[in-house]
């Protein structure tokens, strides 16, 4: 029984927890920080960078773009310290709208 109420106030907490990505949020985002390289609506200006609007390199889980756009790849610069993990949340929800 006390067991129950544990699990219950747990599964709560997890819920809150997690905050739902917002990809409005990621757009502005997006376009301040990440727009100069990946391109408005993700077509890519820098010849290098994927382009987000043919979906490329999205294939990967939330968890490996997190550690790229945190630690920079090659070229890119990271961005730790400089955006939250909420807001790069919000930007992978963006970018996962531009493919279509
Ligand atoms: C200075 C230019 C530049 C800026 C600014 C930039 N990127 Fe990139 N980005 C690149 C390049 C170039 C690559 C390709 C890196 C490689 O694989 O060599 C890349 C790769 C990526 C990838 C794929 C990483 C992977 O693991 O394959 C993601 C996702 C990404 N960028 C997201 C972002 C986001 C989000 C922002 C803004 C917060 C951003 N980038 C800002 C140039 C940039």
């Amino acid at each position: 029984m006390k067991n129950a109420i544990l699990m219950a106030l747990l599964a709560m907490l997890a819920t809150t927890a997690a905050q739902a990505a917002d990809p409005m949020n990621g757009r502005q985002i997006y376009e301040m920080n990440c727009a100069v390289c990946h391109g408005v609506g993700g077509h890519p200006v820098l010849p290098s960078a994927p382009s987000f609007a043919k979906g490329e390199r999205m294939m990967q889980p939330d968890t490996m773009l997190i550690d790229s756009i945190e630690n920079g790849k090659n070229v890119m610069p990271g961005f730790f310290g400089i955006l939250r993990r909420q807001e790069i949340r919000d930007v992978i929800a963006y970018l996962r709208t531009l493919h279509r």
